[in-house]
């Protein structure tokens, strides 16, 4: 290329002229946006910020007494809260079905067995390994507890043991309290309960020496039944 014989780039007339246009251009830009700034920025509040506007000074207004939020309407109060006034009730409120029943034991192994064990005698896994023992279900104090009771402790604690209505939504708690009267039934059963006909499926297995830690599986004593019903 002769690169010595050809003006560097921009330095002519005609590109002085054009650069003098862009910056026409530019300036010109520059104005219209400042004249659009009350659109581009309105005022408003950062997310919690202070207002002077409001007696309370908060920006951030609460909702019109009276609103609910859409699907929070809960105006069955029997169904969300297991009580009348401050009385727990003693009825679900829908019909118990198997189906609610095998939801229910679902539901009750996932949260409440780790502490108060399948069967619900209170010894589950966390309590063997130091929490606070939970009482039995099978006393007769929670036998003859109504099942607005159980529902109220799931929804709002108990003592030592947290709320449960942040995981479990309230039909599922309902469910939980249908399953845990069956296992309250189950385990007060007597032989004489049992439909004519039908045998209890197996005797308890009998364990040599100590049993399994969990991790292994239990020896059998020779000769003796199989236990478990599956
Ligand atoms: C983290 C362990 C833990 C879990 C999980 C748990 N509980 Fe409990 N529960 C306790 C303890 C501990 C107590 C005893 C509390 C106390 O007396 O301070 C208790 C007490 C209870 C009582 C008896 C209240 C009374 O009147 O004595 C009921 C009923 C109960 N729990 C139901 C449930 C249900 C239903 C679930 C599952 C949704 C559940 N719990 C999950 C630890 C637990």
């Amino acid at each position: 290329m002769e690169v010595g014989r050809h003006r560097p780039a921009g330095t002519g007339p005609a590109k002085r002229r054009l650069a003098r246009g862009s910056y026409c251009i530019v300036l010109a830009v520059l104005i219209l946006t400042g004249c659009r700034q009350d659109m581009h920025n309105q005022p408003r509040y950062k997310p919690l910020a202070e207002s002077d506007f409001f007696a309370d000074l908060r920006s951030a207004r609460p909702p019109v007494e009276g609103t609910v939020a859409r699907g929070q309407l809960h105006d069955d109060t029997y169904f969300y809260t297991g009580k009348f006034g401050n009385n727990p009730g003693d009825y679900m409120p829908f019909p118990v079905t198997i189906d609610v029943l095998s939801r229910g034991r679902e539901r009750f192994n996932i949260y409440c067995a780790p502490c108060h064990s399948r069967v619900g005698d209170g010894n589950g896994m966390i309590v063997q390994r130091g929490f606070r023992a939970p009482p039995s279900y099978h006393t007769e104090r929670l036998r003859k507890a109504p099942l607005g009771y159980f529902f109220d402790v799931m929804t709002n604690g108990f003592g030592a043991m947290p709320e449960y209505a942040t995981q479990v939504p309230a039909r599922d708690r309902w469910y939980i309290v249908a399953y845990i009267r069956a296992l309250q039934l189950s385990q007060g059963a007597t032989m004489s309960a049992l439909p004519p006909g039908e045998k209890v499926p197996s005797t308890p297995p009998v364990f040599r020496g100590e049993p399994g830690s969990g991790a292994t599986l239990p020896e059998l004593q020779p000769g003796a039944p199989k236990g478990g019903a599956e």
